[in-house]
């Protein structure tokens, strides 16, 4: 993804970031390739389960012009309490998440009534051969891409779960979108 990264995500990822407040969680947080991007919040926590990409984003971390603090822990299971954070950030990582119905009750919980939460992601095209033809891709892909699902359905799995969805912008057609939601409790 390195090309789109730079010619694209990195713009996306500056605009979405802008909008984080408070105290922020960031779920499946990688190489730390957002931490540079975060400025007018109080502190970010991410959680990353993998060892090695909590080793790698250490170089971001020093980057970054807020306190960043990294925890290892999955999305489907947060060590933290009720109502902790004002802003959830995921991005490119609701695909990955093994459960994500477990992950959005848990980003509820720890998410303060009336919180942000923004979301980067690649999601399940609305045209009906591109879906299919991601519905025919996802169990190869998901071996040879770390389990990632080309064909989740991110949005209508938030609004399912009773989250308020404000404002989705599709990029490259529909196949990833930006979106700002605010958790209701
Ligand atoms: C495609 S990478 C995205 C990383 C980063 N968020 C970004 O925007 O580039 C997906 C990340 O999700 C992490 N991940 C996998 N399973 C997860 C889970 N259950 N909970 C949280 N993160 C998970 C992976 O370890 C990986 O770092």
């Amino acid at each position: 993804m390195n090309p789109l990264e730079k010619k694209k995500f990195k713009r996306i990822r500056k605009e979405l970031l802008s909008n984080a407040r408070g105290k922020v969680l960031e779920l499946g947080s990688g190489t730390g390739i957002n931490f540079p991007y975060y400025e007018k919040v109080e502190a970010v926590t991410a959680i990353e389960p993998s060892q090695h990409m909590i080793e790698r984003s250490q170089a971001k971390r020093k980057q970054a012009v807020v306190p960043i603090e990294i925890v290892q822990a999955s999305a489907e299971e947060l060590p933290f309490a009720a109502n902790t954070f004002d802003t959830v950030v995921a991005t490119l990582v609701f695909c990955t998440i093994p459960n994500p119905e477990k992950a959005i009750l848990e980003m509820k919980r720890v998410c303060k009534s009336g919180g942000k939460i923004l979301l980067f992601e690649h999601v399940k095209m609305e045209n009906r051969f591109l879906s299919t033809l991601q519905d025919w891709l996802t169990p190869v892909w998901k071996k040879i891409c770390d389990g990632c699902c080309l064909n989740r359905n991110t949005i209508d799995l938030l609004k399912a779960h009773d989250i308020s969805v404000l404002k989705v912008q599709n990029y490259y057609s529909d196949l990833f979108i930006f979106a700002e939601a605010e958790n209701k409790k």
